[in-house]
């Protein structure tokens, strides 16, 4: 029987999905985006080479595997396109390799201003988006009124829906937020220009997963961000404006929830967040500085710095169950070489209780007090171990007793971010 993985972030997102799915992608015929569009950044190390994806899938990297890009997922001809470049560039067969399906609803550069004009008029209060078009692009979807991929294959009828969509969008623009309009003309002609690299690609992605996996072939679910930016669960309103969590690879792609097999969580040794919200194991002294700069913990897609601190159980306790995790990925281990002293979140004190699960609700996430563990640290290198007994029994430690706490199994253990520095516990297509 063919065996599907789904695999999605179990923290805040840049956890490591994208060199865990490529890294998996020699098991499948097939890898297929479920959510997000550009804001995501999976870095993808290859003997060294770095390549970073934001809307491709993640197994791109393996020649001859197909790419989706599932109706869940929301995608920027513009950025789409550039991306493809980019891969060709570097001598990556990409453009024959992909498919997306014509019900992905479009980024459109009116998207992108929205955004900006939303952010700005927050001040304080912004959520700290990407500034990609992720929001207004889903509230589209929501509202009813979303262009479609497959839209651009009529060009008369995409031009009379962005018309329409800007009349409301402009008036927005220019009398609520007091900012410049978008030349909707201008818009509707470049974005033309390139449809043709886009329609040539539509595909009916739910029908075609399932033949195919009627056939035998395996195929890998690639979630961007992380379950605690999940518009439903995540840490709400510091989210992003997609379902993140492992149910949505059955939406997003349009095949039955029976075909998810396997669920793997991606997590980080520790923790990191950008963009604004709670973060109770936040640190802010020079262990949180020490973990950005040999984690190099800045953003793969807006170079932001991101926010480090300790493992948090509790959250991780909250994904395992809001993603049916059977697996856990525990990622830069190699990271925490070197510390003294390791500790990891066990739970939070919250209002006078104790809690085992992150609590739902970013006002009451915002008032956890972490409770830890100390751990003794290791002063050997994990860098690159590739087999679990050479890890430092410190360092196994700490490990076992962080699935303990998250409650999953561990399944792969990455010690570097290349794809062969990894060690793997429990194969998922076994
Ligand atoms: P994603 O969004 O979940 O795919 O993660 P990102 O690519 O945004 O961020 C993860 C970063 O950590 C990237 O720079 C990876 O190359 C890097 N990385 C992944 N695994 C490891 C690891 O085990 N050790 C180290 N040092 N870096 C890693
Ligand atoms: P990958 O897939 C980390 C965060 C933003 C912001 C919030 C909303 O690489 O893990 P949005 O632009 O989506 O409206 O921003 O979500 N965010 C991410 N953080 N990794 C990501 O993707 C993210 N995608 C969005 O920083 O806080
Ligand atoms: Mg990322």
């Amino acid at each position: 029987m063919p065996i599907n993985v789904v695999v999605v972030g179990a923290q805040w997102g840049d956890e490591g999905k994208g060199k865990i799915v490529d890294w998996l992608t020699e098991s499948v015929q097939g890898v297929v985006r479920f959510n997000g569009g550009h804001n995501a950044g999976h870095t993808l190390v290859v003997n060294g080479k770095k390549t970073v994806v934001r809307i491709i899938p993640s197994g791109i990297m393996h020649p001859g595997v197909m790419c989706y890009i599932g109706n869940g997922a929301v995608v920027s001809p513009e950025a789409f396109l550039g991306e493809v470049d980019e891969l060709e560039a570097a001598g990556v067969n990409a453009e024959a390799r992909i498919r997306i399906s014509g019900d992905c609803p479009l980024i459109l550069p009116y998207h992108v201003k929205l955004d900006h004009a939303r952010e700005n008029a927050l001040g304080d209060k912004k959520i700290g988006t990407t500034g990609r078009g992720i929001g207004p692009a889903y509230e589209d979807k929501v509202a009813r009124r979303a262009i479609h991929v497959c839209d651009l294959l009529e060009p008369e009828m995409f031009a009379e829906k962005v018309r329409r969509n800007c009349k409301l969008i402009n008036f927005l623009l220019t009398e609520y937020y007091k900012t410049e309009p978008v030349d909707v003309e201008k818009m509707i002609t470049d974005t033309l220009a390139l449809a043709p690299r886009i329609t040539n690609k539509i595909c009916d992605v739910s029908h075609t997963l399932n033949v195919l996996m009627a056939q035998g072939q395996q195929f890998l679910f690639e979630g961007a961000q992380g379950t605690m930016l999940d518009i439903d669960h995540g840490t709400y309103p510091f989210v992003t404006s997609s379902n993140t969590v492992a149910g949505t690879a059955s939406p997003g792609a349009g095949v039955g929830p029976e075909k998810l097999n396997y669920i793997l969580g991606i997590t980080k040794a520790y923790c990191t967040r950008v963009g604004s919200g709670p973060f109770p194991t936040e640190l802010f002294d020079e262990v949180g500085e020490e973990l950005r700069k040999k984690g190099n913990e800045y953003g793969a897609v807006t170079g932001r710095p991101r926010r480090c601190g300790w493992f948090d159980g509790a959250a991780l306790r909250r994904s395992v169950e809001l993603n049916g995790l059977l697996g856990l990925a525990v990622m830069k281990l190699d990271v925490l070489d070197g510390l003294t002293t390791v500790k990891l979140g066990v739970g939070y004190e919250c209002d006078g209780k104790r809690l085992d699960v992150m609590p739902v609700g970013a006002e009451l996430v915002a008032k956890c007090i972490p409770i830890y563990e100390e751990f003794p640290g290791w002063s050997e290198s994990t860098f690159g171990i590739t087999e679990w007994d050479k890890l430092p029994e410190n360092a196994k430690k700490y490990l076992k007793r962080l699935s303990e706490v998250a409650g999953a199994p561990l399944a792969v253990v990455s010690t570097g971010p290349d794809r062969e520095q990894t060690i793997l516990l429990k194969n998922p297509f076994e």
